[in-house]
């Protein structure tokens, strides 16, 4: 066994090279035999205090530890760049592939044999699973889980509250001091945000693809069984490395079907797209944005969560969680997709019980009929755009309207409540140069606030569009990812004020009622108006950053290298 554990050619050395690998370990008091042999796992932390919702990994990672060893391991927890959603600025989205390269080279250049990814805040799963597919381990997720839900006034509430109440305050129907006080009563517990959000879909996509054990989605992070779901994990990947159950024999073209599928019935975030493109092109797997719209075909929405519905994802624990929606939906999804656990994702979940028919409803009778995601396409957005028309107006579905431009995010903040702005409840707003050059980093401003005078007549959802994303936890109707982006000189770049733009949702259609001829004059007067960074990562990232449709990764990162080290000597 120990002559196969790649950990070995570092621990299992003799001479010089050994001693060294071996002695500075020894000064943290590991005694010898912890090398002689066991399977090495890495525990690849996001811990920081400067990202909230993973800010109790320390003592999951224990928990994690704790599984290790009984399992005959020896546990190596490590730091890697950490992606909190909320403090981080211009955007977290900015640093996702940043913080994957570190996840890689970290595991490739470490004596590890598998690796326990944590993580939980919205970019922290795709960073560390894409950087985990480039070197391509035996390799276990858990997922921080999700806050209790949050309690205000008497009533449920969750991130995507934020919105309902930044619109209150600004239309006067909310205080300052309400405001204060709701911070605290939304997040009063550990955990991410407790909606269907990006976090959480994240959660269920690893689920999903097979990278966690059962359950792992939706366990609360204060609940004490997260903490005996890390311990298992951490038994169980010491396993994996003895079976050598690597990521690519998971992550199959079957297991990405059967994501989008769920992803569809859980009314999961816009930003699984982008995060589950990159992914899968760090695996090597053939996937296009049209497969979201093929593959999810038929399947309606099942869980009523927030944003799309009513409830959190602690009520969806209590219903029975992502196993009760696989089993609803297992005549629609592939048999022999294997998981982390050695089993099939549906003979994970064949026993599984739906205890709140509200929360997680059949194929029969589901939540609603409308699945979860849309891609259109069009003049506006000829290589794709993404519309979550489940968190939507039904009667914008199929809209024309005049657009109102705003060059870039500052345009907007400057303008939106000018009371002088022409613009009404069937206008089209149209925000330019937040995509992946652009902003840069493609941030989570698309679901524009809706102008004060609007605001103030009762006006609660406009057709948006732009080339930026929307937080899993908004709604609206909101057309997301046009790509090519603005900033490259796609189409949304020549939308002038004024112009019609017509969105027809069930055929998939965005398009600019514009001649022709009209577009390629303005074409060729089009010049670039976003910022653009002279040194650094940003700079490295705008050269190289691939558009939404190809999940806005860096163009030199698709793919593995697998996990040797080519030189490899003191
Ligand atoms: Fe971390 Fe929402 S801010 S998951």
């Amino acid at each position: 066994m120990s002559t196969h554990l790649r950990s070995q050619q570092w621990f299992g050395r003799t001479g010089k090279d050994g001693f060294i690998y071996r002695a500075w370990m020894k000064n943290q008091g590991i005694p010898d035999e912890e090398f002689r042999g066991k399977p090495v796992i890495g525990i690849c932390n996001t811990w920081s205090e400067l990202t909230p919702c993973n800010a109790h990994f320390r003592e999951l990672a224990e928990s994690v530890k704790r599984g290790v060893i009984a399992a005959g391991g020896f546990p190596v927890e490590f730091p890697v760049m950490s992606l909190g959603e909320t403090l981080m600025k211009p955007t977290a989205m900015l640093y996702r592939n940043l913080a994957s390269m570190d996840v890689e080279e970290s595991i490739r250049a470490n004596p590890v044999d598998g690796v326990v990814l944590l993580c939980g805040c919205d970019k922290t799963t795709p960073s560390l699973v894409m950087g985990a597919c480039s070197v391509n381990l035996p390799t276990i997720v858990v997922s921080g889980g999700p806050m209790l839900i949050g309690r205000y006034e008497g009533r449920d509430i969750g991130t995507s509250d934020i919105w309902r109440f930044a619109d209150a305050v600004r239309s006067g129907a909310m205080s300052q001091e309400q405001l204060t006080v709701a911070e605290a009563c939304m997040c009063r517990s550990r955990g991410h945000c407790a909606v269907m959000g990006t976090a959480s879909t994240m959660a269920c996509m690893v689920e999903s693809l097979g990278l966690t054990l059962p359950t792992n989605a939706a366990i609360p992070a204060a609940d004490s069984r997260r903490k005996v779901l890390a311990q298992y994990s951490g038994g169980r990947i010491v396993d994996m490395v003895r079976e050598d159950l690597t990521l690519s024999k998971i992550l199959t073209r079957e297991a990405f079907e059967n994501a989008i599928r769920v992803n569809a019935a859980i009314g999961g975030s816009t930003n699984f797209v982008i995060h589950l493109l990159a992914i899968a092109r760090r695996i090597g797997i053939d996937l296009s944005i049209e497969d979201f719209h093929e593959q999810s075909a038929g399947i309606p929405l099942l869980v009523n969560l927030q944003p799309s519905g009513q409830y959190f994802m602690e009520d969806f624990y209590y219903a029975g969680g992502l196993p009760v929606v696989v089993q609803a939906l297992s005549d629609r999804l592939h048999p022999g997709t294997r998981t982390a656990n050695g089993q099939t994702l549906l003979e994970n979940c064949a026993s599984a019980v739906c205890h709140r028919p509200d929360v997680i409803a059949t194929l029969e009778s589901p939540f609603k009929s409308e699945t979860g995601l849309a891609i259109l396409r069009g003049n506006l957005c000829a290589d794709g755009a993404v519309i979550k028309p489940s968190a939507a107006s039904p009667r914008l579905m199929q809209h024309t309207g005049k657009a109102v431009v705003f060059e870039n995010i500052e345009d907007y903040h400057a303008r939106v409540d000018d009371p002088s702005l022409d613009v009404d409840e069937t206008s089209v707003m149209v925000l330019k140069n937040v995509g992946p050059v652009g902003y840069p980093g493609m941030p989570e401003v698309g679901n524009m606030g809706i102008p004060r005078k609007l605001l103030e007549r009762g006006v609660t959802d406009m057709v948006r569009i732009s080339d930026g994303r929307m937080s899993g936890t908004g709604f609206g109707t909101v057309v997301l990812h046009a790509a090519p982006e603005a900033a490259i000189g796609g189409t949304l770049a020549l939308v002038q004020a004024g112009d019609l733009i017509r969105l027809d949702v069930s055929a998939r259609r965005l398009e600019l009622l514009v001649d022709e001829a009209e577009l390629e004059r303005r074409r060729a007067a089009w010049q670039p108006s976003h910022p653009v960074a002279d040194r650094g990562y940003v700079s490295l990232f705008q050269q190289h950053v691939q558009q939404a449709h190809l999940g806005a990764d860096l163009d030199f990162l698709h793919g593995s290298s697998g996990s040797e080290v080519l030189r490899d000597s003191h």
